[in-house]
């Protein structure tokens, strides 16, 4: 299935928040039974940004190893996929290579197709690379996932950023051709301009979503891609881990497969350790599933993994990976963990203090209150300027 070339993911680091929320406390707060979000949509915790945490500096934390380990030598690109984005123009990925020291000769652009964007900024790296294999891209996909207070999608919150380093002769994972594509007209969730917090049609999103993996499999097998008795495993978007599930289930369903719970479990439950702690994070959300498959201890040496990337209003992509033998060398499990980890629990009241926090917008100077102990922090506004610091 491959056409021959060895193109794809080199290096893989994340970052997130300073803190978590758990879901034992917003359970206690507005009297719903924890099991509804433990079990009911598979999430334990959600990650939220200090004040001074936002895309950018989740995007350089999550950069910053890979940069530390490979150097910028051959980084000639830098793509940042958001659907959180902190300026209509400038794109978050300037700020990110300033604050990495990455050199001028760098092209850097910012991509949007709500939870989508990861995977479109991966296929734009690697059409760079089969035209120049000498170079290396930098891929950074960061999120901050916000609802309404009070609302279904409160729970499903989250926060990180994914970091890639595509290149040619990957360590991690060889990514292949076909792609099965799908995109349709839907208004599922959307986030007008004007607003901070995401509009959504909770049942109508979970119904596109399934729609799509439904069309993207069926681009994907007529274009000549593996049968899904291939796949050792799947990566799916995660908006919260049970719709990984539901969109599998469904993928078996439709293919004429059957869904025998342990093989379904076999697929998938790798793929959800770190987005059932930290919670939605949009772009980051099916490459956090990657990364929790890699970092589990079982050997994948040579498997095929399918990935299933979904981005409401919508578009979605259905392609797959071969994980490179000898990858568990260039791992980070120790570290990916203790970005979990390290998180400070905090109080549902905190949690809404922070999440109604905002600059004032008349333009003044406005330090912003220290709350991250991350490398990169948001340390004001001034005159309409955001103004970022290494820690
Ligand atoms: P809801 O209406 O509060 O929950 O919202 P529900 O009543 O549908 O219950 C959820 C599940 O919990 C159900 O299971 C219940 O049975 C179960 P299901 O029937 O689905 O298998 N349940 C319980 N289980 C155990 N013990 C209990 C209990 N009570 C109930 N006591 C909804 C859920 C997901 C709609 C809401 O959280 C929401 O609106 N979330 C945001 C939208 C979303 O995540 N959509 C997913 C697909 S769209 C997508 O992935 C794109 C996105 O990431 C954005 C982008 O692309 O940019 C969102």
């Amino acid at each position: 299935m491959s056409n021959g070339a060895t193109v794809g993911i080199h290096d893989l680091s994340f970052a997130t928040t300073e803190f978590v929320l758990p879901h034992t406390a917003l359970a206690e707060y507005n009297g719903t039974p924890v099991g509804k979000y433990h079990t009911g949509i598979g999430q334990r915790s959600m990650s939220v940004p200090a004040a001074d945490e936002d895309i950018v500096t989740l995007g350089a934390a999550a950069a910053a190893p890979i940069v530390a380990r490979h150097g910028t030598d051959g980084i000639r690109t830098l793509v940042f996929a958001t659907e959180s984005s902190i300026d209509q123009a400038k794109a978050a990925g300037v700020y990110v290579h300033s604050l990495l020291g990455l050199p001028s000769a760098t092209r850097v652009v910012e991509l949007k197709q709500a939870c989508y964007g990861a995977t479109a900024a991966l296929q734009f790296a690697l059409g760079l690379i089969h035209r120049d294999p000498s170079q290396k891209v930098l891929v950074v996909a960061s999120d901050v996932s916000k609802y309404e207070l009070d609302s279904p999608g409160e729970a499903t919150q989250g926060a990180a950023a994914v970091a890639m380093l595509v290149t040619a002769d990957p360590a991690l994972v060889r990514i292949e051709d076909p792609s099965g594509l799908f995109t349709a007209d839907v208004m599922d969730f959307w986030r007008p301009n004007y607003r901070d917090a995401a509009l959504v049609d909770g049942q109508e999103s979970i119904g596109a979503y399934l729609q799509a993996v439904q069309g993207t499999w069926k681009d994907y097998s007529e274009q000549g891609g593996r049968p899904l008795e291939d796949f050792g495993a799947f990566c799916y978007h995660q908006p919260f881990t049970k719709m990984a599930y539901k969109a599998h289930r469904h993928l078996l369903n439709s293919a004429g497969h059957d869904t025998d719970e342990a093989a379904v479990e076999r697929a998938l439950g790798r793929t959800t350790g770190y987005n059932a702690v930290i919670g939605n994070s949009y772009t980051a959300s099916v490459y956090l599933g990657l990364a929790a498959l890699l970092d589990d201890a079982e050997d994948l040496d040579g498997q095929a993994v399918g990935f299933l990337s979904y981005g409401s209003g919508s578009v979605a992509e259905f392609f797959a990976g071969t994980v490179v033998p000898g990858y568990r060398e260039h791992l980070r499990t120790e570290a990916h963990r203790a970005a979990v980890e390290r998180r400070q629990p905090i109080g549902h009241d905190r949690y809404r203090e922070l999440h109604e926090w905002g600059f004032p917008t008349d333009g003044g100077d406005h330090p912003t209150p220290a709350g991250t102990t991350g490398p990169f922090r948001l340390a004001g506004i001034a005159g309409h300027k955001r103004i970022y610091e290494k820690r």
